[in-house]
Formats: structure tokens, C-alpha cells, sequence
């Protein structure tokens, strides 16, 4: 469609803006990786005040030709909102010579990227950036045209749990990033949702990477006795504890019976088809309802916060994140509802207390 001469004006130049802020979003992500990977966030938290721009320079060990660049750096970071921004006067030549000098503080989210703080995200943000997740997205427009099952193994010859099993670096990355991810839930399900765990014997946490969820309930809830559950590779060679063991297996094939089953990140990254399979393994697992059996599942409800836009843009770009490296996809409640109802289930329950993900109880 040709653009008419009336719509050369503001319209078009909107249009420009709209297209080339589109063009550029990835530089945030960028930016942000490159801050995490010098450390800033950390060196700003250490220095326990306003940081000037010369001093943060220098503690980053960097020539001051760097000085220019490392401020535009902070600009966009400061205007996304991951650090606070002072003016402060130095008098390091005296008095007369006083010169306005920007310092920097940390914003709130960016203490989510400190090395030290214990729910840091850190290993997500550098997994999921990581040229091996970035590549596929280069492929897209090829896959599409393609039968492969997934940009991901257009780009890489295989599919991603293929090559977690096979590449240890990957194997390690990956699960080093969910087991942030589950630092952080645990955390708020342990603190907020404690009465989904209340009266518990058993619960297999299916998919359970590397056991970072089975602990926290352990060790919340002494007396409930919890299976990690994952494909050999993630837990091979994983010792547990008291009420705390580890599984080698296959959902699609079996799981260890429990009072519970949690799937926490699971059945987003399958299809309908797929997920459809790992839920009648699950409901075989575990006991009626009457008599104390359900699921707990920890994945997204797209559009639970109606009206929260950038909630619904996060969770539509992990809708795409699921497409480009996995076969699955995120759900609406209805699009749960049916594949519950699908495979037998009688009923659920949504709370949507995570952010952009909600707890879901399902009973047999
Ligand atoms: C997105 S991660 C979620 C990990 C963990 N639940 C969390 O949220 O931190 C998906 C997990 O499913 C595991 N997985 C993939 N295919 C599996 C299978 N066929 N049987 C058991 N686990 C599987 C992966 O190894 C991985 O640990």
C-alpha cells in the first residue's frame, strides 16, 4: 500500500518510530547483558553510595577513553529503569573548580543482579542471551518454510533437550538458569503458598532440574518426602538427603507415584499432544482426589492481568521463546482448562500470586 500524501506527516513519522524502536529493542537486552557481564551492578552496590562516573570507570579497570562510552552505556540503562541517576558536585582540583559529575545508584531490579544476592537472575539473564539461544532466531523465517520441529534444531541439527544430553557446557548453563528461576518461585510459594504444601506426604517434582524446588520444600517442610525427578543427564550423580531423592527417568514413559506431583516450567515447553502424555503419566502417579492427590503447576495463564500490558507483552515474547527453542507454547485458562478436562482431571484452581506466572492446583 503506497503511503498518500496526506499521511506524510506525523502518522508516517509515528510509523517510522514505531518500526525502527522495534528494530533496536534488542540493544536493551544487550546493554543489560554487558553491564551483568562487567559487573557494575555489583561494583555500584559495594561502593555503598552514589558511584560518579570517573569512579566507576576506574574500579572497572578501564582506560578513561573509555569514560564517554561506559556513560552511554548507563544512560539506556538508566533510562529502562536498572539504575537511578544523581548529579553531584566534585571539588577534586578546589573549590573554584567544582564540576557537576553524574553518579549512579542502583534501581530495585537491578538487585536481582548482584552476584550475592541469593534470588539473583543472573544465570537466566546469560543463558537465555547466549549466542546458542540467540542463533535460532536468525533461522526463523527458514523454519517456518521448513518441516524441522523447531527453529532450534533448524539452526543447531538438534533438538534442545537433545543437546543438553550431549553438550555438557549447555547442560550445565541451562540448568544453572532454572535453578535461579526456582530459587526465586520457591521463595515466594514458600512464603505466600505455604497451604498448598500443608498436610503433604510425598511430592515428585517432575522435571525438577538439578533439585533446587525439592530442597526448599525439604527443608520448609521436613516431614514431606521429595523425589527430583529429571532425564538422566540433569541427575546422574546428584546425592540426596533425608526425605530427599533424586529420580533418572522419562515423563513421557513413567513417574514415581507421590501424594503430589509439581511441574513447575514443564508443560510450556510441550505441545498439546505432548503435554496430553506427561499429565496422564502424572494422574497415574498420584493418588484420587479424595485422597489427598493433585497436581501443582507453576506456568504462565496468558492474560490473567487483564489490562497490564507490559505483563502480556513479557508473556507473549515467552510464547515466542517456547516456539523458537521448544515445541510448546503459553496458555490462556482456557486453553489449560481443556487439556486438564482432556485427560481426566476433575478440576483446578488458579492462583495467580508469581508475576507472570500463576500456581495452578489440579485435582484427579
Ligand atoms: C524448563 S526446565 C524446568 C526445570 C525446573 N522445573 C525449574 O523450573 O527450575 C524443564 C526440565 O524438564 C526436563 N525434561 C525434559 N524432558 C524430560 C523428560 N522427558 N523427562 C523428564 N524430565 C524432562 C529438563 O531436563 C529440564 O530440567
Amino acid at each position: 500500500m503506497a503511503l498518500e500524501n496526506g499521511e506524510l506527516s506525523k502518522e508516517l513519522l509515528d510509523s517510522q518510530a514505531h518500526i525502527w524502536n522495534h528494530i533496536l529493542s534488542f540493544i536493551n537486552s544487550m546493554s543489560l547483558k554487558c553491564v551483568v557481564e562487567l559487573q557494575i551492578p555489583d561494583i555500584i552496590y559495594r561502593h555503598g553510595s552514589p558511584m560518579l562516573l570517573s569512579e566507576l570507570v576506574e574500579a572497572l579497570g578501564l582506560k578513561r577513553e573509555r569514560t564517554h562510552s561506559v556513560y552511554r552505556l548507563m544512560r539506556i540503562l538508566v533510562h529502562s529503569g536498572f539504575f537511578v541517576k544523581q548529579s553531584l558536585l566534585t571539588t577534586s582540583r578546589g573549590k573554584d573548580d567544582e564540576t557537576k559529575e553524574e553518579a549512579y545508584l542502583l534501581a530495585p531490579a537491578s538487585r536481582l543482579l548482584l552476584k550475592d544476592e541469593p534470588l539473583n537472575v543472573r544465570s537466566f539473564l546469560l543463558a537465555m542471551l547466549d549466542p546458542m539461544l540467540l542463533d535460532p532466531w536468525q533461522h526463523m523465517s527458514k523454519w517456518f518454510q521448513s518441516d524441522d520441529l523447531t527453529p532450534f534444531g533448524t539452526t543447531h541439527g538438534r533438538m534442545f533437550w537433545d543437546m543438553a544430553s550431549h553438550e555438557p557446557k549447555f547442560n550445565q548453563f541451562f540448568n544453572e538458569a532454572m535453578a535461579s528461576d526456582a530459587r526465586l518461585v520457591t521463595s515466594v510459594i514458600l512464603k505466600h503458598c505455604r497451604g498448598v504444601f500443608e498436610g503433604l506426604d510425598s511430592i515428585v517434582d517432575v522435571g525438577g532440574g538439578t533439585g533446587t524446588v525439592a530442597k526448599a520444600i525439604v527443608a520448609s517442610f521436613p516431614d514431606i518426602r521429595s523425589i527430583c525427578f529429571d532425564l538422566p543427564h540433569v541427575v546422574n550423580g546428584l546425592v540426596g538427603g533425608k526425605n530427599l531423592s533424586y529420580v533418572a527417568g522419562d515423563m513421557f514413559q513413567a513417574i514415581p507415584n507421590a501424594q503430589t506431583v509439581l511441574l513447575k516450567w514443564i508443560l510450556h515447553d510441550w505441545t498439546d499432544e505432548e503435554c496430553m502424555k506427561i499429565l496422564k503419566q502424572c494422574k497415574k502417579a498420584i493418588p484420587s482426589k479424595k485422597n489427598g492427590g493433585k497436581l501443582i503447576i507453576v506456568d504462565m495463564v496468558i492474560k490473567v492481568h487483564e489490562g497490564e500490558n507490559k505483563v502480556l507483552e513479557t508473556q507473549l515474547l515467552f510464547d515466542m521463546l517456547m516456539l523458537t527453542l521448544v515445541t510448546g507454547r503459553e496458555r490462556s485458562e482456557d486453553d489449560w482448562a481443556k487439556l486438564f478436562f482432556d485427560v481426566g482431571f476433575s478440576d483446578y484452581k488458579i492462583t495467580p500470586i508469581l508475576g507472570l506466572r500463576s500456581l495452578i492446583e489440579v485435582y484427579p
